[in-house]
């Protein structure tokens, strides 16, 4: 029996995988430009978490949790990072150590999706929180983050879409408004936004469905549900993102899936990514860290997909010539102990190298330096043994000399 990969699910095999490196490292690099620092979190945590952050009616409550019973408790894969970090932020007493706490994190988040492209049940968040703060321009760093992390992975073309939800008293003054406004629509509505209707009115205001969407697009719903301070809030942010000169389209229908939210959302979306065009989501949560036991602080955060920037990013492949690999031949069985020794010489020295496992012929070790990109192939014989030396061959200009082993490191540091 053969097996085959869960569907949802990807390897990211080696020629790949360099690219996820150079995403990793400079969205690393451009978090610290921020004051951020990075925090791990387990991959499992207890269900009850995301139950109470994200809301029971959210979708990825209702059906997309991997959930694994455990005695009388029911532990699940994360679906998505902010819950888990506002909770080590509380575990961990980071309020009073540190206080105001920038975290940023990179890693798999699980959802038992229907698979498409951009949409796996296995994939990958950059990721950050601000937590400890209600400052709006607080709004605005985070959004220039994104902004940021965007251009220096060389992504284009895409939008950044805003809105502000208001508080929790103005959130429920908005469902007041969509029920009065939609009960005589109901009928029309798709049956899930039937069903949301009753549990999350919110949804129905960014349902894909057509008829749903020309229902809405005539509610005519701008931002007269903010009480003045969520009105405030929203020009100061909408000043700054001005000031720093960042394109922004104000949609006042976005809402996003998670209870969470309050006040400022936005959403980055890509016209290359076809139905799944979100290449990140992020927005402030007010309430989320003492309702989850902590102080009744502020914060702000955005996550990225990573699968989904690959779909957008006109990254370079990493450096094709590892120019300072060396690949060794050994030729004859005394050469082989010989050629043991040496690589783990050079290696221990902080050179990378490789050998033959497969008794190829000297022709066929060429070629397999040559497919591994190797910078040198080291040659070691019976000549070379008796002679004590090795043969250099400089794989891009083709420079072949004979060299002392003692003068290898230097030779290929270089
Ligand atoms: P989210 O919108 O659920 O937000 O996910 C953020 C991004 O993750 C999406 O915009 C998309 O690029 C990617 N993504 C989501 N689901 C999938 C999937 N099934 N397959 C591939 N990519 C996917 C959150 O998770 C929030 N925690 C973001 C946040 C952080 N809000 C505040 N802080």
């Amino acid at each position: 029996m053969s097996y085959k990969k869960i569907p949802g699910t990807r390897d990211i095999l080696p020629e790949e995988s360099g690219l996820w490196q150079n995403i990793e490292e400079l969205s690393r690099e451009v978090f610290c430009l921020y004051g951020y620092q990075e925090v791990r979190t387990p991959l499992i945590e207890d269900e009850s978490l995301f139950n109470r952050s994200l809301g029971n009616t959210s979708e990825i409550v209702q059906k997309q949790m991997f959930l694994i019973p455990h005695q009388d408790q029911t532990y699940c894969l994360r679906p998505e990072g902010t819950a888990s970090v506002v909770r080590a932020f509380i575990e961990n007493n980071l309020d009073k150590e540190t206080g105001f706490s920038k975290l940023f994190y990179l890693g798999p988040m699980f959802r038992m999706e229907r698979p498409q492209k951009g949409r796996l049940r296995q994939f990958h968040h950059i990721g950050c929180e601000a937590i400890g703060s209600l400052s709006a321009d607080l709004d605005v760093e985070t959004i220039s983050l994104a902004d940021s992390l965007l251009k220096c992975l060389n992504i284009n073309g895409y939008t950044i879409k805003i809105n502000n939800l208001g508080c929790a008293k103005d959130k429920k003054s908005l469902i007041d408004a969509l029920h009065k406004a939609l009960k005589g629509q109901l009928p029309h509505l798709c049956p899930d936004c039937q069903r949301r209707y009753e549990t999350n009115a919110l949804r129905i205001l960014d349902c894909k469905n057509e008829e749903c969407r020309s229902i809405v697009s005539k509610l005519r719903i701008h931002d007269e549900y903010l009480c003045r301070d969520c009105a405030q809030h929203f020009i100061r942010v909408k000043e700054g993102l001005d000031l720093l000169k960042i394109g922004y389209e104000i949609v006042p229908h976005l809402v996003r899936g998670l209870d969470y939210y309050t006040r400022t959302v936005f959403e980055v979306t890509h016209p290359d990514l076809g139905a799944q065009d979100a290449l990140g989501a992020g927005g402030r949560y007010d309430n989320l860290v003492k309702e989850l036991g902590g102080p009744d602080v502020g914060a702000i955060g955005f996550a990225l997909g990573v699968e989904r920037l690959l779909l957008a990013c006109k990254m370079p492949r990493p450096q094709a010539i590892r120019r300072s690999f060396a690949y060794l031949i050994t030729l004859g069985q005394a050469a082989e102990k010989e050629g043991m020794r040496l690589i783990d010489d050079l290696r221990k020295s902080g050179i990378a190298c490789d050998t033959d496992y497969e008794n190829r012929s000297l022709k066929g070790a060429m070629r397999r330096a040559d497919d591994l990109k190797a910078g040198f192939v080291l040659i070691l014989g019976d000549d070379e043994l008796k002679k004590g030396i090795v043969t250099l061959k400089n794989m891009s200009s083709g420079e072949q000399k004979e060299i002392r082993p003692e003068d290898l490191k230097k030779e290929l540091k270089c």
